[in-house]
């Protein structure tokens, strides 16, 4: 089949919701409240990384990326209930570029957005000007049947936060990706025991979707693609009939199931990272149910950035994707196994590219 084609089918399985086109972001459909007539869904934009230059003037591309997917999801029917950001609006935490990224986000017309705080929006103030403006860090709230939960999954050790002469230094060094000197994500303690509280009033049978930035399990330690305490949170959603992570932060497709748990990682506005298997200090490795991105080249500035919703009609979470430069995809489930549509079989995958 051609890719025209594939396209033509995609977009058909996919219905109204094509109307988005394709943008970097993407729409969450949830159809598994309570009463049947609580289908609803909700967009997804993430990592937008708006970098100022100086003064007033932004790098261009970035800003581009944001720009397009708040116009195109002004543009979606039907309306999305809300709008999920999923962190690193901004590059530097600079008060700047998070004054630009609301100016920018305020261009959604009549779409509350729920805001997931990401590294680079955290480490020059420690959150200090995001609470400020933006929103809290942690948080949940009810929508039609099912219960959402946002946690700030990037925090890290005191001792890290201490030791550097600077707070622009500090965010100089989170914000770098394969930092020897970096420090792993965490959800801490105190935080862990507020989900504990915030989760002790919701039945075990009512869906739960928590939003984080980074991945709430191990992807690959040098990069920060973990969650060093994850488990622990694991542990407090452990009891629910269906959990749902959604999360920012690598910048690609990440699918991964951890028992009653379905992770899904959303993809940038700004640009794709490699897979971490491409290079040999692998430390831990991507989940073996991903399928990665028939990706060739990540320093292809729009490779490996689209669109893609989820749907969970089945009651399982299926997640269709829509990519600017690769063939469109679903990761079904089949029983109790996800599945990609056209590429689980290895021998129709490209293989990764190779850098070093
Ligand atoms: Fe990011
Ligand atoms: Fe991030």
């Amino acid at each position: 089949m051609t890719e025209k084609s594939n396209r033509r089918k995609f977009l058909k399985q996919v219905g109204t919701l094509a109307g988005v086109s394709l943008v970097p972001m993407s729409l969450v459909e949830i159809v598994w409240g309570k009463e049947s007539s609580e289908k609803f869904t909700f967009a997804y934009i993430s990592d937008s990384h708006l970098t100022q230059i100086k003064g007033t003037q932004f790098t261009t591309n970035f800003d581009d990326g944001l720009k397009r997917a708040v116009t195109e999801v002004n543009f979606m029917s039907p309306k999305p209930d809300f709008v999920v950001y999923g962190g690193d609006l901004a590059q530097l935490g600079k008060r700047e570029e998070i004054d630009h990224g609301l100016e920018v986000m305020s261009g959604l017309r009549g779409v509350d957005v729920k805001w997931v705080i990401g590294e680079h929006d955290y480490y020059l103030d420690l959150g200090d000007y995001w609470q400020q403006k933006v929103s809290k860090l942690n948080y949940s709230f009810d929508h039609k049947g099912v219960h959402f939960v946002v946690l700030c999954s990037i925090l890290t050790y005191d001792e890290w936060m201490d030791k550097w002469p600077s707070a622009e230094v500090r965010m100089g060094q989170m914000a770098r990706l394969d930092n020897p000197q970096g420090s792993p994500f965490m959800v801490k303690d105190p935080q862990i025991e507020w989900l504990k509280k915030d989760l002790e009033k919701i039945d075990n049978s009512t869906p739960v979707v928590v939003l984080s930035h980074s991945p709430l399990y191990k992807i690959f330690k040098p990069w920060n693609f973990w969650t060093e305490d994850a488990e622990k949170v694991q542990a407090e959603l452990q009891r629910f009939d269906k959990v749902t992570v959604l999360h920012g932060h690598v910048h690609q497709l990440l699918y991964n199931q951890i028992g009653n748990i379905s992770f899904y990682a959303m993809m940038s506005t700004a640009w794709p990272w490699p897979y971490p298997t491409t290079y040999t200090q692998q430390q831990s490795a991507v989940p073996k149910l991903t399928v990665p991105m028939n990706r060739a080249d990540p320093f292809a500035a729009r490779d490996g950035t689209g669109w893609g919703f989820i749907d969970l009609d089945s009651g399982r979470a299926n997640h269709h994707y829509g990519l600017w430069e690769n063939p469109s995809r679903a990761v079904v489930f089949k029983g109790s196994q996800p599945e990609d549509s056209q590429f689980q079989d290895p021998a129709k995958q490209i293989p990764p590219q190779k850098h070093y």
